[in-house]
């Protein structure tokens, strides 16, 4: 088995992902794009499951963009439907797994039951402590830059910091991912090599993983062999080889 050649020492603490090609799934069968969501559910628990096995600490989804407001009206509402009644449905798997949801994005924009049932769940889930499942949800990485610059421009306006204040630290800990590692792992399915606007300043120093899985397809082996791969990569940081020995 794969799984058995994990070193378990030497875990991503965070992966991310861009579940991708759900349309592409569904479309192949002669269906509507959003069999091809409800089919993804499927691997959202797989790959939840398959990191809180393995003891992987964070894992992020990105399970809506700022930008996916621009798909078809049914779409989008069939599709925030079904994040609804998986959230809800799924709140107790995620108790049983001492997982806690947390969710990253601009909530406001968030159809009323939609914002509920997800706070409702961050709520219930808040103590566990296993993993932390973190849902990108009307999420850009460029809209999370521009808001933490409007913050820090209002704070030195305020005279709360001064210009040399501002620093690395200063806006990694404005950004609203400020509670999680990095991740060093980031995985996209469906075979598109993008990043699409997800985690920009998180992924300076990621590991990036392709594959041509569709996302309904998703199981816990491939998440094992994104991992192996991982692990036979040699993370440099912008040094040599021969410093790292
Ligand atoms: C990308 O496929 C997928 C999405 C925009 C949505 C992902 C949502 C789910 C898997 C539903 C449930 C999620 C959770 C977290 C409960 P696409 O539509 O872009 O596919 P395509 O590129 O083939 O068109």
């Amino acid at each position: 088995m794969i799984k058995d050649n994990i070193n378990l020492e030497r875990l991503p603490q965070h992966i991310a992902i861009i579940m991708d090609g759900n349309g592409r799934w569904a479309k192949e069968k002669g269906k509507y794009r959003i069999f091809g969501h409800e089919n993804g559910v499927k691997a959202v628990r797989e790959v939840s499951e398959g990191c809180a096995e393995l003891g992987v600490k964070f894992l992020t989804l990105y399970a809506f963009s700022t930008e996916n407001w621009n798909r078809p009206k049914m779409e989008i509402n069939a599709l925030m439907t079904l994040l609804v009644k998986t959230i809800k449905k799924e709140t107790d798997t995620l108790m049983k797994n001492d997982i806690k949801l947390e969710a990253i994005g601009d909530r406001t924009t968030l159809p009323k039951d939609c914002r509920k049932e997800l706070e409702e769940a961050i709520e219930i889930t808040k103590n566990n402590t296993k993993m932390t499942l973190i849902l990108a949800l009307s999420y850009s990485a460029k809209w999370d830059i521009v808001n933490a610059t409007r913050d820090i421009v209002k704070r030195a306006i305020d005279g709360e910091i001064a210009l040399d204040e501002v620093n690395e630290n200063l806006i990694n800990n404005t950004l609203t991912t400020h509670k999680y590692p990095h991740p060093e792992l980031m995985i996209r399915t469906s075979g598109e090599h993008r990043i699409s606007n997800f985690l920009l300043w998180e992924i300076a120093y990621s590991e990036l993983y392709f594959t041509n899985v569709l996302w309904p397809d998703y199981r816990k082996e491939h998440l094992h062999e994104a991992i192996l791969d991982y692990q036979k990569r040699e993370r440099r940081f912008g040094k040599t080889s021969e410093q790292l020995v």
